[in-house]
């Protein structure tokens, strides 16, 4: 263990520091404050280390993504969505009969109780699905009150898992005014969602294998992200040992807005408004570089990416295929494609060091499988649920765990006598 030397007003601290399994180097300044009265200040937390982790490994400057040690490109070419699961959960690739056995249960827990279907009904038609998918996982934690029971953890991880594609479907179902399709124990993760989402009663639905692999490669792109704005959440709300349904449903929450999740719904209603505007992407590029006029390039930049992120270097490539394969012909996809050379190649963009993120061309993809756009930020959200859901059992498991709880630097008025009402 090294350390590091702070001089504060002439008198010197030393701090410990930490080396990860990739060689990144925090300075622990958990002592600080009892040392020196001083606390450090972090805006946006761009330069806070909150926990150890040894789920995923992103490094920004070079475009790195691994989800324990497998190169996201790897696993993306190879694996299907459950696996991943079993892997961010658990820490290592299933075997054969493990492998079995989870998509067993993820099989046998997608059906909801039937009263949660009276849940649904009480929401506007025109309700945000994003809504519906917080409040009905907090409100799985109604219908299995012991979830926290150490035996019962495993068991409530794969409901919901499972139970989360029901509940998507579910409410896309509601918002188009068709019956409920229920869950089929025959179809494997994303068909049976595949099924739940666009099968209707009166005729037999068949599942299109591009759109399945399409659905399969999103899912795993989006599983893991560390320390992001939602895990943090649910990290956050997971310290306090709130149950694992609440601690999810809140990480949904964190992801509903257009900086994080949401921005896959606000790139393509973007690309949509340049179409209309007669594909004149440079006027877009050039109010995204004027700060006066609020307008950001949806789907750009990272906090963490400096280069690229490799997960939009897989989708932009996704994307031609999967439409070439499906038979679709989008004109958003040319635009992205030209505001993405335009932004590359201009000064304010490379000086900033913007490049398209995961959203830029997911939501092309979700239009091509004609999942609609309200939707998009609720695939991410189920694509996110396994790293979420790692990230909090492994925060629960880690006996150095604290409830989370940031200090500030006041900067209110001093004390002050209170002021009768006829004196202010
Ligand atoms: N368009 C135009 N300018 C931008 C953009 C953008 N998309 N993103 C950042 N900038 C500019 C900022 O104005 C700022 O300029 P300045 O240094 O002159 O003040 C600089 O680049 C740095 O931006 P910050 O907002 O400070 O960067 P931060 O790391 O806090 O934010 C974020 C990252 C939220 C992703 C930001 O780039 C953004 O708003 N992008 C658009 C929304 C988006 O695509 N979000 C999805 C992120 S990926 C995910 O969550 C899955």
């Amino acid at each position: 263990m090294g350390t590091a030397k702070l001089i504060l007003d002439g008198q010197e601290y030393e701090l410990p520091t930490v080396v990860g399994s990739e060689g990144e180097v925090g300075i622990d300044i958990s002592k600080l404050r009892s040392l020196s009265r001083a606390i450090t200040v972090d805006s946006g937390y761009g330069n806070t280390g909150s926990c150890h982790s040894a789920i995923t490994f992103i490094n920004g400057e070079q475009g790195i993504l691994r989800y324990r040690g497998y190169p996201i490109e790897q696993l993306a070419e190879h694996a299907s969505f459950s696996e991943v699961c079993y892997l961010l959960i658990y820490g290592a690739l299933p075997n054969r009969q493990q492998l079995e056995d989870f998509n067993e249960g993820l099989t046998y827990h997608s059906m909801l109780h039937e009263d949660m279907k009276k849940l649904f009904e009480g929401y506007p038609p025109n309700a945000h699905p994003m809504a519906i998918l917080s409040s009905m996982v907090t409100s799985l934690a109604t219908y299995y009150p012991n979830a926290m029971q150490e035996d019962r953890i495993d068991l409530n991880i794969l409901r919901l898992l499972s139970k989360a594609t029901t509940i998507a479907s579910l409410s896309y179902k509601k918002s188009i005014g068709q019956p409920f399709i229920y869950p089929r124990n025959d179809l494997s993760y994303t068909e049976n969602f595949l099924h739940m989402m666009f099968a209707v009663p009166a005729e037999p639905y068949e599942i299109n294998p591009v759109r399945e692999r399409a659905l399969n490669l999103l899912l795993i792109l989006h599983a893991d992200h560390e320390q992001n704005c939602s895990t943090s959440t649910v990290r956050m709300v997971g310290s306090s040992q709130a149950n694992l349904y609440a601690s999810i449903a809140a990480g949904i929450s964190a992801l509903w807005g257009p900086l994080h999740g949401g921005a896959n719904q606000k790139v393509i209603e973007m690309l949509q408004m340049i179409h209309e505007d007669g594909d004149n992407y440079q006027k877009y590029v050039d109010m995204a570089k004027d700060k006066s006029s609020g307008f950001r390039l949806m789907g750009f930049g990272h906090r963490v990416y400096k280069n690229f992120d490799p997960r939009a270097r897989i989708l932009k490539k996704a994307a031609d295929e999967v439409l070439e394969d499906l038979g679709v012909n989008d004109p958003l996809l040319d635009i992205a494609r030209n505001l993405e050379q335009v932004a590359l190649e201009d000064e304010f963009f490379v000086k900033r060091k913007l490049y398209p993120n995961v959203d830029f061309y997911s939501g092309i993809i979700y239009s091509a499988m004609t999942i609609p756009t309200n939707m998009f930020t609720v695939m991410f959200a189920l694509g996110r649920l396994p790293g979420w859901i790692a990230q909090w059992k492994e925060m629960r498991e880690d006996p150095k765990t604290r409830i989370n709880r940031p200090r500030q630097i006041y900067t209110g008025p001093k004390e002050r006598a209170y002021e009768p009402i006829e004196d202010r």
